[in-house]
């Protein structure tokens, strides 16, 4: 047996790294390496970064300062500590790292997971920089969680099932941090959903950069599209609520919108970003559609599924935005009715067309837009929760709650829930009357009848 070490690892980001990040700490349980809440007893701390806008790759070097002050404070005890850097900041910058953070140990790219146990064993000698994009596929070569990994991790999983992007958005990273986009395998999915299933699992969301593009290739040997592979997946027994994210408004195919007709585990939350309200940003971003495409898309998702939840992302302050593009995005925030959404000031990503553009924009103009759009987005988001009050909704039960006999769920429309409940009950998919509604939450309690959701009285279609 391999002796037991301790492994702190912190996510920065999407959902894609969090599920990464679960991934490493499986690939290094052989290791002997356990994880911990905190990295002050840690022998091997491993940052996962993100590298979307400035302030987010700027988080990882200031944690780094503080990474670095543990590893001395462990030396001068006789004890090694180890510093990994991995995700999309180790993908962009690779050596750069080293020179500006020389505590530093690892760093490894994000195709590249599968070799940590390696690569972490040859730190002991000297540096490791790993970012090529290797031939053999991770996924094949990754450890599967145990069943009490699984466990642990809650009743509902991230799965990724596709990866990098192709369509270039001039504002976008992610292309060249994650690279071209890659589809999973249909059966090696499968697989990967009965184990979860098998431990418990009921909610799945199946996630990638670009996850509607999905195209990998189906049992039959000929490429699967992301409603096929919802249609299967919705079949393993015991996964009972199904969501996907984050999907492009040009992928979003016909099929796919029947899935949110036909399918009772597909949830009624979509989140499509936008970025933007405005015809001409939308073209200057290479969005690839228009304003109006993207309200027809919604048209026919609500056509589909009329009580679906929409959520978004949004950049304030790209190039060249005038009062009338930011005005054109106000208006479409409006319109939409949208259940939440993210907003961003645009942030110029060496390497990214967006970041050479001339007409860049003051910090204060940003600042302004950012403040005004947040207030739409909170004012639509109140009035999504309001409109739940007094309804029935079917929550599953994922945790307990701050207080005592509380339990924290989620609702169809991914709102957190708050019920009153005994915790023996998590796991379950209980029907909660609400009695109550704040900015971000609900309050409920458990009802007696069925909840009354479209979702479960069969309406929509
Ligand atoms: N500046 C600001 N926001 C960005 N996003 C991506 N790149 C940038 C950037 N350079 C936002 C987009 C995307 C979300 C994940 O992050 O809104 O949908
Ligand atoms: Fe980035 Fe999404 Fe555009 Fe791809 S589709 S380039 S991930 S914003």
């Amino acid at each position: 047996m391999k002796p037991a070490r301790k492994l702190y690892i912190k996510s920065f980001g999407c959902q894609m790294n969090v599920y990464d990040s679960q991934r490493m700490a499986d690939a290094l349980a052989p290791e002997g390496y356990v994880e911990t809440e905190t990295p002050d007893d840690a022998d091997l701390v491993v940052l996962n970064t993100c590298h979307i806008r400035e302030k987010a790759a700027e988080k990882v070097y200031s944690e780094l300062g503080r990474m670095r002050r543990l590893k001395e404070a462990a030396a001068s005890d006789g004890r090694n500590v180890l510093i990994t850097v991995a995700g999309c900041v180790a993908q962009a910058e690779g050596e750069e790292i080293v020179r500006r953070a020389p505590a530093v140990d690892v760093v490894v790219g994000s195709q590249n997971y599968h070799r940590l146990p390696d690569l972490i064993a040859r730190a002991r000698e000297g540096k490791i920089v790993d970012t090529q994009f290797p031939v053999e596929d991770k996924f094949d070569r990754l450890a599967a969680p145990s069943r009490a990994a699984t466990r642990a991790r809650g009743v509902s999983a991230f799965v990724t099932v596709q990866e990098g992007c192709d369509k270039f958005c001039t504002f976008c990273v992610v292309p060249y941090t994650r690279g071209a986009e890659t589809s999973r395998p249909v059966v090696k999915i499968l697989a990967e959903i009965e184990r979860l299933a098998g431990a418990g699992v009921r909610e799945v969301t199946l996630i990638g950069q670009n996850v509607n593009a999905y195209h990998g290739e189906g049992p039959d040997g000929r490429p699967s599209s992301l409603a096929r592979l919802l249609e299967r997946t919705a079949r393993i027994p015991g996964i009972d609520r199904l969501r996907y994210t984050t999907s492009h408004p040009l992928d979003l195919g016909d099929d796919l919108i029947a899935a949110h007709r036909d399918l009772p585990a597909l949830m009624p939350q979509l989140h499509l970003p936008v970025q933007s309200g405005s015809d001409r940003i939308l073209a200057a971003m290479n969005r690839r559609h228009t304003r109006a495409d993207y309200l027809d898309i919604i048209g026919r998702l609500r056509e589909a599924r009329p009580d679906l939840a929409l959520t978004s992302d949004f950049i304030v302050g790209f190039p060249g935005e005038t009062n009338d593009d930011f005005a054109a995005t106000l208006k479409l925030v409006n319109e939409i009715g949208y259940s939440g959404a993210f907003s961003f000031k645009y942030s110029p990503r060496p390497g990214t067309p967006g970041a050479d553009m001339d007409d860049q924009l003051d910090e204060a103009v940003k600042s302004e837009r950012l403040y005004l759009l947040q207030d739409a987005i909170d004012r639509s988001q109140a009035a999504f929760n309001r409109d739940c009050r007094g309804r029935t909704l079917s929550v599953l039960l994922e945790r307990p709650g701050r207080y005592q006999g509380q339990l924290i769920g989620r609702s169809p429309y991914l709102q957190p829930v708050q019920v009153e409940a005994l915790s023996s009950l998590i796991g379950e998919i209980a029907a909660v009357t609400i009695t109550d509604v704040a900015s971000n939450s609900l309050f409920g309690t458990l009802a007696a009848a069925p909840a009354n959701e479209p979702a479960l009285a069969g309406a929509g279609a």
